[in-house]
């Protein structure tokens, strides 16, 4: 199987090193020339935090290259799965364009982002490709340009959501589910405990609600996620981010559990060592996923006109806090 992933921070640099490890052929498409060079002559490490042994990989074992030269390259050469790990906000500035060569593909595509909105693009860019979300709960941490800490092993939960238009023809869903079957399989075979759901969209609100709580607070606060609720102050905060979410869940007749709550509090505990995503954006000064995070419960509630001034309130301020100043 030949897998191309774009995007070669955390996540990306994870699956990449336990695929290869597992003699899956992985094409890994980097944003900066200089991250393909220092990965042909470093190779990559995948290292842990629990003394387990680091896979360390020659740069031969893999092709890392320029992600201008993805469409041409998969025209040519087609892959049999590319996972999508970008960051929202480069997702939706660098894949419109990145992608229209590929327009009138039938890829079987996967992303693993946080957050809403990526899916519904790549629908809109590659009309003719299967499209797969991915929600897991694997933590990793970019060290280096070539190396990355498995920070926690979680799962990779693999799923089509419901929405109409991708609904197909018979033999098409076989032949997409085969394809998932064979990705689950490379998965598994790498390490990782991965499924396919078919609660997919479930999961992704699931994660959505952990997200729009734990992230900008952790953010603001600079804290890892197992401080959250030290306080009463910031259990308060919590509470009401959640509560306001939930509000819109009803009112979009969106399922949670009745213990999400209580879920929430078990990821802060489950990762307790761990900077979010958000905070790690913050303090490398790189752009946050705000905007597809709490920004979208705040698209969720206009339209079905309510109101959530403190998630719109939170968006405005982690949104100012990357700001370069001057
Ligand atoms: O974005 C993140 O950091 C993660 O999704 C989570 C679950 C909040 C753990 O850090």
């Amino acid at each position: 199987m030949r897998i191309d992933i774009i995007g070669a921070g955390s996540l990306g640099l994870l699956l990449a090193g336990k695929l290869i490890n597992a003699g899956t052929e992985v094409r890994l498409w980097c944003r900066s020339e200089e991250q393909c060079r220092r990965l042909a002559e470093e190779g990559l490490t995948v290292s842990c935090e629990d003394g387990r042994k680091a896979i360390r990989l020659k740069g031969t074992r893999f092709q890392a290259a320029p992600i201008s030269r993805f469409a041409e390259t998969v025209l040519q050469e087609p892959g049999d799965w590319l996972a999508i790990t970008l960051k929202q906000n480069i997702f939706h500035q660098a894949l419109p364009e990145i992608l229209a060569p590929l327009r009138n593909s039938r890829l079987h595509a996967v992303c693993f982002q946080n957050g809403n909105g990526h899916l519904e693009l790549l629908q809109e860019l590659l009309p003719e490709a299967s499209i797969w979300a991915a929600v897991t709960t694997e933590a990793a941490k970019r060290k280096t340009l070539t190396e990355v800490i498995h920070a926690g092993k979680g799962e990779i939960c693999i799923g089509k959501r419901s929405a109409p238009r991708q609904e197909s023809h018979k033999n098409a869903q076989n032949e997409e589910n085969t394809a998932a079957i064979s990705l689950i399989e490379a998965l598994t075979a790498a390490g990782f405990y991965a499924l396919m759901s078919k609660e997919v969209d479930t999961m992704i609100y699931r994660k959505l609600l952990i997200n729009a709580v734990i992230n900008p607070l952790t953010a603001i606060w600079r804290i890892p996620n197992g401080e959250l609720p030290a306080s009463e102050e910031r259990m308060q905060l919590m509470k009401e981010l959640y509560t306001e979410a939930i509000r819109v869940y009803d009112a979009c007749g969106i399922a949670y559990a009745a213990d999400a709550w209580e879920g929430i509090l078990e990821v802060c505990r489950a990762t307790s060592g761990n900077i979010s995503s958000m905070l790690a954006d913050v303090l490398a000064a790189r752009a946050t996923e705000i905007r597809w995070i709490n920004g979208s419960i705040v698209a969720m509630a206009e339209s079905a006109g309510i109101t959530v001034p403190l998630h719109r309130w939170i968006c405005r301020l982690v949104e100012g806090m990357n700001v370069k100043e001057r």
